[in-house]
């Protein structure tokens, strides 16, 4: 499969190294406003590189991939569906629930895969969360925990990244959209969204620095949610799932893992840990970039399964992009109207 990248920054390079390392694709093109990054994408390939969207796209291609910042990627995305190509967008997919919404109508409507980057589904400690709740090592799921955050405006590289009409919102739009969709990735579903967010710590207009909320599928099963940028301790994430018969917690960074399980509530227990010593010695040498590439490889993999219309991968789709801007706009709602916000629920998109 042809694949070309829009946006080749941080996340675009290590997206081109993904196709180039992967023997059933080729990197196509690289189109990005500036040309040394393009260039760089490109390089030890005959792909050609692009700073402007048309000759890129008019390069044939079966498939783009969109890393570039989230208010631009809404016009790669029409331009690469409008002309048949599979398409796996970064997330967020927009920086609007209107903008998410019009992607994923084109998709449907061109009969294309819709792919969305939450890589963190492809790594270790989350894919051990999820096998150990399906597998049921810890009982009937009662609730989750979910946490996402940094230290804020110092993390950022780059003014798109805090400011909200580029990125569409906070802590909530960046680590937090991440465990928005591990949440729902987790429950099946997230219909019910209740929340308070806030701007008192960086007083970014529009860009909340923190928001704790309960998210519910439509059975009722909650997950307690925290995004924020006044993480002091420094970037980590971790989901914990509650069971009747124990508990599971994936977190990062470092990668790690713990479960307990138990005979009954209450009864003689069992923990286990893993700490991962060959992803922490790897970002020693390699930086958080070798877990991220690992997972980018993984996406790519299942990207290629869903282009063949086997949709039973962990890969995110159209929806999970959608709900995950969605849920993010229903906090807000809920914190300002002091209201319950419901949703109706989305499921997978079907196969092309
Ligand atoms: N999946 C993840 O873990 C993860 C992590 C970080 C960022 N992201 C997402 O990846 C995307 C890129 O993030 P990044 O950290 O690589 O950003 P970056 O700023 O490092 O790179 C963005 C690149 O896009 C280029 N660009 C700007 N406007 C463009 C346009 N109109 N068309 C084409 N290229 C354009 C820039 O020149 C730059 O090279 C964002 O959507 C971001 O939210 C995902």
């Amino acid at each position: 499969m042809r694949i070309g990248v829009v946006g080749a920054g941080v996340i675009g390079q290590l997206r081109a190294q993904s196709i180039k390392e992967n023997p059933a694709t080729q990197l196509a093109a690289v189109f990005d406003t500036s040309l040394d990054a393009a260039k760089k994408a490109v390089e030890g390939t005959s792909a050609p590189a692009f700073t402007s969207l048309q000759p890129f796209l008019d390069t044939g291609m079966d498939a783009v991939i969109v890393s570039s910042p989230p208010h631009v990627h809404e016009e790669a995305c029409h331009g690469a569906l409008e002309r048949g190509r599979h398409l796996l967008c970064e997330k967020p997919l927009s920086n609007t629930v209107e903008g998410c919404k019009r992607i994923v109508d084109a998709a449907i409507a061109r009969k294309r895969v819709l792919a969305v980057g939450f890589n963190l589904r492809y790594y270790p400690a989350i894919k051990f969360v999820k096998d150990t709740i399906d597998s049921g090592r810890i009982g009937e799921l009662d609730h989750l925990r979910v946490f996402g955050g940094h230290e804020g405006l110092p993390k950022f590289r780059i003014d798109w990244q805090y400011k909200y009409p580029e990125s569409g919102g906070g802590a909530m739009m960046d680590v937090g959209i991440h465990m928005t969709d591990v949440a729902r990735y987790l429950l099946g579903e997230i219909t019910e969204v209740s929340g308070v967010m806030s701007e008192n710590v960086w007083h970014v207009p529009g860009s909340e620095d923190n928001a704790v909320a309960v998210f519910r599928n439509p059975k009722g099963i909650p997950a307690i949610y925290q995004a924020t940028w006044s993480e002091w301790k420094g970037y980590k994430f971790y989901v914990e799932a509650y069971g009747s018969h124990g508990m599971v917690r994936g977190a990062y960074a470092p990668m790690q893992n713990m479960i307990i399980t138990q005979d009954r509530p209450g009864g003689k227990r069992s923990t286990r840990w893993n700490f991962f010593p060959e992803i922490i010695v790897r970002e020693k040498l390699k930086t958080w970039h070798s877990t991220a590439l690992l997972s980018f490889k993984g996406e790519l993999e299942d990207f290629l399964k869903m282009t063949r219309g086997n949709t039973h991968v962990p890969l995110a789709d159209g929806y999970a992009g959608l709900r995950s801007v969605e849920v993010a706009r229903a906090v807000k709602e809920s914190s300002e109207a002091h209201k319950v916000v419901t949703l109706p629920a989305l499921g997978r998109m079907e196969a092309v």
